[in-house]
């Protein structure tokens, strides 16, 4: 199988399945033009997320790693009404963009971007006593991905869904040699959920136009 191959089933499943969305096109096409990396998930992984949410009720989403937005209003857009969405961003520059691609998408008041180290962040939020998140989506760092999840569990309920991306890395996860810092984040991550008995996890290997890579996916229990 070739990454042509992958490429044309997601142009196929993305033409067939994601209607184009004037909102989120504009928050792909002014993050092409900043300059900003082109690794936001696909449409599809879009929607994936979005569905996963909406299927668990979410009325408070916390995503870490903002980037442009474009998976920030596919979340918040699965929120009923009176939901709240708050993502961490530590790029000035990728926050402030995110706020205008919210903004163009009539998100502004349901999302609050959060500028700062997410470590940082996620560590006021806990000492804060931030209620409890329904859904939360971490794709920021990986090699602080350990830290992530040990925070998200501080500001879980029981039944609250953990999702994280980016959890293959080209099969780079899976050979114990590699010591790319990311890989060994992610590695450590399936260390402390495998660990965890009340943390139930999988992943499962995506393929497609943003390569070959995977989505991890927990819930908590009480
Ligand atoms: C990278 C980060 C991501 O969140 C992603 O989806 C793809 C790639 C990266 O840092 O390379
Ligand atoms: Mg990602």
């Amino acid at each position: 199988m070739s990454m042509e191959q992958w490429n044309a089933v997601d142009d196929y499943l993305c033409s067939t399945l994601v209607p184009l969305d004037p909102a989120l096109d504009a928050a792909l096409a002014s993050s092409s033009e900043a300059g900003l990396p082109a690794i936001n998930v696909a449409p599809n992984q879009g929607r994936f997320l979005h569905l996963l949410a909406r299927i668990q009720g979410a009325r408070r989403i916390l995503e870490i790693g903002t980037l442009g937005g474009y998976s920030t209003i596919w979340l918040a857009r699965a929120l009923p009404q009176g939901g709240t969405l708050t993502t961490l961003e530590v790029n000035p520059d990728y926050a402030e963009l995110a706020r205008r691609n919210v903004a163009h998408a009539g998100l502004a008041d349901v999302v609050t971007v959060r500028l700062g180290d997410a470590v940082a962040t996620l560590r006021q939020m806990i000492e804060e006593k931030t209620a409890p998140f329904d859904f939360i989506f971490i794709d920021a760092n990986k090699e602080s991905n350990p830290d992530y999840l040990q925070a998200a569990l501080k500001l879980s309920r029981a039944g609250t869904v953990i999702v994280c991306d980016n959890v293959v890395r080209n099969g780079r996860v899976a050979d114990r040699d590699n010591q790319d810092p990311d890989a060994i984040g992610v590695r450590r991550y399936f260390e402390m959920a495998s660990a965890n008995p009340h943390l139930p996890t999988t992943a499962i290997q995506t393929v497609g136009s943003k390569g070959w890579d995977g989505f991890a996916i927990s819930i908590v229990e009480g």
